[in-house]
């Protein structure tokens, strides 16, 4: 179980600190620095206002229809975009039948924003509502969802696209394909999916890249169509066009081409790279991928590969008439992009960190209890302080890989800059940032299994004094 209560808001931050009253206070989200750091930031001036409704609804994929909770009966929710500096001003009106949350996945927004309970607000309980109002900070592909309990793995989630003023912008389209595991209202729901791992212990799933998931999940969904009814992409030939892939699964890493395509991979969780051609991405839960596709002529498959599991999610994309094969793309089969292949065009520069926090991560399968440095969602923050560099190495002691996730910060990998990391069996990862964005930030795996379950931390920043 996890330790800490969804409802108390800030309570068991304040507990972590009662312990050891030598420590300096921390940055609490309600703290004026908190506002007085997102002013300093400047904007358009600009207001987009949207209200987001999560709501119970009836959803087709195309074919099989389920019961679900989508925001405004739509799957994937309608796509938020905005300019970089835009004020946001997104009311979410909460008509589940339990509490909520929404949190931007990627932005280094304001803390008190981030939407994530009980850490940086409460949660919206139903029928109530909670206007979140941030300005939109650098460009890029971001997500949202629910902060809250397995909702992640609901229908509830939907692209944020910030928009870069000065766009380059040298593409003629832009696509946004957003990959899902689906099991709501297919006779389980995510609730009884864990209770079950709970119950059962887990069978781990892997494919060829050691990558897998926990859960069997019923369908695998490009833009919420199952494989046997896909959504078409529709373009001329030779037009080249952006796709910003967006990974929304709770449990599935996804291996994605375009059948008779290459890809050009420009941005990784937001942040540009220097452009590396490739046929095929593995994307973990959380990840964004920008890649630039010149079409040919024809009807071709977009097919991800839900990895260790044997299902695979489609849509069409299509320049011409005629009938596109079912076969597996053969770019699939070749060889993927590695982070240690992409190199960020604005990196962090190099420097010597002043504080390096180890997270190993810590758990297994068969007791379904996960957890960092061996607790289970412990809320007491590892500390930072604003204006050091900091090093969060993620030791993953476990058999499982873990997508694991940093709010409010790009991190500099060792070539591209992202906020979420795959850590393979293993392996350790270490993760650079300046700690510009004072507050509680969650730190956790992007399985919302293995969070629920207790694999989450918090990065906590405390007063210099
Ligand atoms: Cu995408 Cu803590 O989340
Ligand atoms: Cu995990």
């Amino acid at each position: 179980m996890t330790t800490f209560s969804r409802r108390a808001f800030l309570g068991t931050v304040a507990l972590g600190l009662a312990g050891c009253s030598s420590d300096n206070p921390l940055v609490l989200p309600t703290d004026p620095l908190v506002s007085r750091t997102e002013s300093t930031r400047g904007g358009t001036g600009r207001t987009r206002a949207v209200t987001l409704t999560a709501t119970r609804s009836q959803v087709d994929l195309g074919g099989p229809v389920v019961d679900t909770w989508t925001y405004d009966g739509a799957l994937p929710g309608k796509e938020l975009r905005v300019s970089a500096g835009d004020l946001v001003e997104a009311r979410l009106v909460n008509r589940l039948p339990t509490d909520t949350s929404i949190h931007w996945h990627g932005l280094a927004l304001r803390n008190d924003m981030d939407g994530a309970p009980p850490v940086t607000q409460a949660a919206t309980e139903p029928e109530e509502e909670f206007t979140y109002r941030f300005v939109a900070p650098t460009p890029g592909t971001y997500w949202f969802h629910p902060h809250t309990g397995t909702q992640l793995d609901r229908g509830l989630y939907a692209p944020f696209i910030v928009e870069d003023p000065v766009e380059p912008g040298r593409y003629d389209a832009e696509w946004v394909v957003v990959l899902d595991d689906w099991l709501d209202g297919t006779g389980t729901n995510p609730d009884e999916a864990l209770a079950g791992l709970r119950r059962r212990g887990g069978h781990s799933m892997r494919g060829m890249s050691g990558l897998g998931g926990d859960v069997a999940h019923a369908h695998h969904l490009i833009n919420g169509r199952i494989a046997a009814s896909p959504v078409t992409f529709a373009a001329k030939p030779g037009r080249r066009v952006r796709i910003r892939f967006i990974n929304a699964a709770a449990d599935t890493a996804y291996r994605v081409a375009l059948g008779g395509h290459r890809m050009t991979v420009t941005h990784t969780d937001g942040f540009p790279v220097a452009p590396m051609d490739t046929g095929a991405l593995v994307i973990g839960m959380g990840e964004r991928y920008d890649v630039l596709v010149t079409l040919a002529d024809g009807a071709f498959p977009l097919v991800a590969l839900a990895e260790g599991k044997n299902a695979t999610a489609r849509a069409v994309v299509r320049t011409a008439s005629g009938s596109v094969s079912d076969a597996r793309p053969a770019e699939l089969d070749g060889r993927v992009v590695t982070y240690d292949q992409l190199e960020a065009t604005e990196p962090l520069d190099v420097r010597k960190p002043d504080v390096v926090h180890r997270m190993a991560l810590t758990g297994g399968m068969m007791s379904y209890e996960w957890g960092i440095n061996g607790r289970a969602g412990d809320m007491t923050p590892a500390r930072v302080r604003s204006g050091q560099r900091v090093r969060l190495e993620f030791a993953n002691t476990t058999m499982m890989w873990h997508p694991m996730h940093l709010h409010g910060h790009t991190f500099q990998l060792d070539g591209p800059r992202k906020d979420t990391v795959i850590v393979l069996p293993g392996q350790t990862v270490a993760c650079e940032f300046d700690a510009d964005n004072p507050g509680q930030w969650m730190v956790h795996c992007h399985n919302a299994y293995h969070a629920e379950a207790g694999m989450m931390a918090v990065l906590g920043y405390e007063e210099s004094r």
